[in-house]
């Protein structure tokens, strides 16, 4: 099982043409996107559900079905006017691990503006607003160009491509918080707001963006809508097993000999997958250690578990883990596993937002246990404790925050215990040895 060339979306995710207008052309982009808005909102969002898309920011929601939940009437406002309703993008990308969406976004970007418009069109949104990290400056200048590039040519603004609808495209950037990623943190960022997450409900799709309905999309989820739609819901649930459809960007990093980032067809074995891209395994497969496969906010997988296991959401979820943005993190044995885990866990601290209790104190307490651990300096009965402390953070607190804190350190336990607890003898051995 192969992903052949034919079918791939991004065919310029390596960015060897240009990425302006004419040459996105020339790759089918923007190609009578008149007519597909012409199909109207119920027929696009029907073929987005049957193509069985799931989202490509972590959560793995129904994208189609998301789009559903947005007004079909627009809201009144309190004077009888009706209230706009807006598309959110969502080209934070922050998560340890996760390239995908910056690859898109340099290469690509044309097809994500006419995923923009088309989606927005779907949904009954207003303008679309792209909020992309603060620290991808390059792509944000060629993002900035493209969207001119498009108004320019008649495909955004007054009669978007000659479809009739009125339609605007904002990009934001952000200043480098990876909490922004998180939808209703996005929302209050783009408000001018400190990037905190709301609590839910309301959710965005009743009460988004300055009040009114929205839908936050991953980048991903966006630039492969207009293909889904001319080639059809067919040819893309076509690929992957039942209810993880379609192809997917997999970014693969760590110790595999030649790390990279590739459109492959959900549900391709791990083995599979790192042998046809990646080169292997650096120092070969009795070398591997562990897999996070979904950027650092999912548990880690062992070798032995992970070899033949379909990538996606299911296969991943059956292992105790999860898909995320397909970020594939491999470790090889030179890897000081509790060192990793223990970095991951200073990320979340810093990352925190510090507004519900669990994830502020329990991301620095979880840490400084992380530490302890990692020196061999703690009791032995701390590894139980912490984790008692991840389930007390895991699912009480304002966002999934909490639970990206708590996950990491779950799959060390699960998985590692004897070598946290070898670290602890080791330390008690040699502190005897100097008192003899
Ligand atoms: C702490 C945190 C950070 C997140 N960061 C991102 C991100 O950088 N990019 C992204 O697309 N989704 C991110 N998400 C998920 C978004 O909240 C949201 O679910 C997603 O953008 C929805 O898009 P999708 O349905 O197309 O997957 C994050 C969630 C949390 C809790
Ligand atoms: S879980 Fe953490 S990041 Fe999320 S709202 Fe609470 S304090 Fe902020």
């Amino acid at each position: 099982m192969s992903l052949a060339d034919k079918d791939r979306i991004f065919t310029n995710v390596y960015g060897y043409q240009p990425w302006q207008l004419s040459a996105a052309q020339a790759r089918g982009d923007w190609d009578n996107t008149k007519d597909l808005i012409a199909r109207g909102r119920d027929a696009i969002i029907q073929e987005m559900k049957d193509s069985g898309l799931r989202g490509r920011g972590g959560a793995g929601f129904p994208t189609g079905m998301k789009w559903s939940f947005m007004p079909k009437q627009p809201p009144l406002d309190a004077a009888g006017n009706p209230r706009p309703s807006f598309l959110v993008i969502n080209a934070d990308e922050s998560e340890p691990g996760s390239c995908k969406d910056r690859e898109i976004i340099r290469h690509d970007p044309h097809k994500l503006i006419e995923g923009a418009l088309v989606a927005g069109f779907a949904m009954g949104a207003r303008a679309a607003y792209i909020y992309i990290r603060g620290e991808y400056i390059r792509e944000a200048e060629v993002l900035f160009a493209a969207v001119q590039e498009a108004y320019d040519a008649g495909l955004l603004g007054k009669n978007a491509a000659g479809s009739g609808y009125d339609y605007d495209v904002f990009v934001h950037r952000g200043a480098g918080a990876y909490i922004c990623g998180e939808e209703t943190a996005m929302i209050e960022s783009l408000e001018g707001k400190k990037g905190q997450p709301r609590l839910k409900p309301p959710f965005p799709a009743g009460a988004g963006l300055y009040g009114c309905p929205t839908t936050v999309n991953n980048v991903e989820s966006i630039a492969v809508a207009p293909t889904i739609l001319r080639r059809g819901a067919a040819w893309f649930s076509s690929f992957g097993n039942e209810n993880n459809r379609g192809t997917k960007l997999f970014q693969i990093s760590g110790h595999v000999n030649k790390p990279c980032v590739v459109e492959e067809e959900m549900s391709i074995p791990f083995r599979e997958l790192i042998e046809r891209h990646c080169g292997g395994i650096r120092g070969g497969w009795d070398n591997l250690l562990a897999v996070i496969p979904g950027g650092s906010s999912v548990p880690l997988v062992p070798a032995a578990q992970i070899m033949d296991c379909p990538m996606d959401f299911d296969g991943l979820k059956a292992l105790g883990s999860g898909l995320g943005t397909a970020a594939v993190i491999v470790m090889d044995k030179s890897t000081d596993i509790v060192r990793a885990i223990s970095r991951l866990s200073y990320f979340y601290k810093h990352e925190s937002c510090g507004q519900c209790t669990p994830c502020r104190e329990g991301t620095g307490w979880m840490w400084r246990v992380m530490e302890r651990l990692r020196t061999g300096e703690a009791h032995v009965d701390e590894i139980d404790m912490l984790q008692q402390v991840t389930k007390q953070v895991e699912g009480h607190t304002i966002c999934a925050l909490g639970d990206a804190a708590a996950w990491p350190i779950q799959g060390l336990i699960r998985h590692f215990r004897p070598e946290l607890e070898r670290r602890i003898e080791e330390r008690l051995g040699s502190l005897q040895q100097a008192a003899e």
